[in-house]
């Protein structure tokens, strides 16, 4: 079984997915042995408890600096000793200690084609909001592995996504959450737990 840690900063419908996909063996071989958010009130925390699966807050106001918080986030992450950190929603800049330690073992959904609409800036509805200020006709979400970068590690999935007339930020979210992003991170994780991901000449790709 292939262990698995999530981390969230909110509401966590991916992390729904994934719960989901997990009980109805769209996941195989896989078992969600914690979820970490930096938010206390986060809804995916009760997510989390209403599925038993262990929910822990670690807050950046409840350290004095960037460096304690940092380092108490990898040690909550390290004492669940996971094989694969999902990156669901978490809006936290992750310590440089825990991408070089978990290097090709953190995967982040970001709901966007990278490398368009990602980097400094580029998370949640702004996503959207600038996606539909640009004016681009095609969007979607990426799924990709997590380097020292924002949004810059090895891409291992992505879905496209229409934009329609009338398309706010709101209604462009639930669309591409709906359309690739709870689609492609089950199906990221999967792979992973069960070794149908495939490096040819430094990029990867996931088998059917
Ligand atoms: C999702 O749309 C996810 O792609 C995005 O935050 C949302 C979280 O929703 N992540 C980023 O923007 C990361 N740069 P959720 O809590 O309902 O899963």
């Amino acid at each position: 079984m292939l262990k698995v840690v999530v981390l969230v900063s909110g509401g966590g419908t991916n992390l729904q997915a994934i719960i989901d996909a997990v009980k109805s063996e769209q996941i195989r071989n896989v078992e969600l042995s914690a979820v970490i958010s930096n938010k206390k009130d986060a809804y995916a925390l009760t997510r989390a408890s209403e599925n038993g699966i262990p929910g822990v807050c670690v807050s950046r106001k409840a350290y004095e600096t960037r460096e304690a918080f940092e380092e108490a986030l990898l040690q909550a992450v390290d004492s669940f000793t996971p094989d694969l950190i999902v990156l669901a929603g978490f809006l936290v800049i992750l310590p440089a200690k825990m991408t070089e330690k978990y290097s090709h073992r953190i995967i982040n959904i970001h709901p966007s084609l990278i490398p368009s609409f990602c980097g400094d800036g580029f998370y949640g509805l702004h996503v959207h909001e600038k996606v539909l200020a640009r004016g681009v006709k095609v969007t979607g979400a990426t799924v990709h592995f997590v380097d020292s970068g924002t949004d810059t590690g090895p891409i291992l999935l992505q879905k496209a996504v229409s934009i329609k007339p009338g398309d706010t930020p709101e209604v462009l979210q639930r669309r591409v959450m709906e359309e690739a992003e709870w689609i492609i991170l089950p199906k990221a994780i999967d792979a992973i737990a069960n070794g149908k991901v495939k490096e040819v000449d430094g990029s990867f790709f996931v088998e059917d």
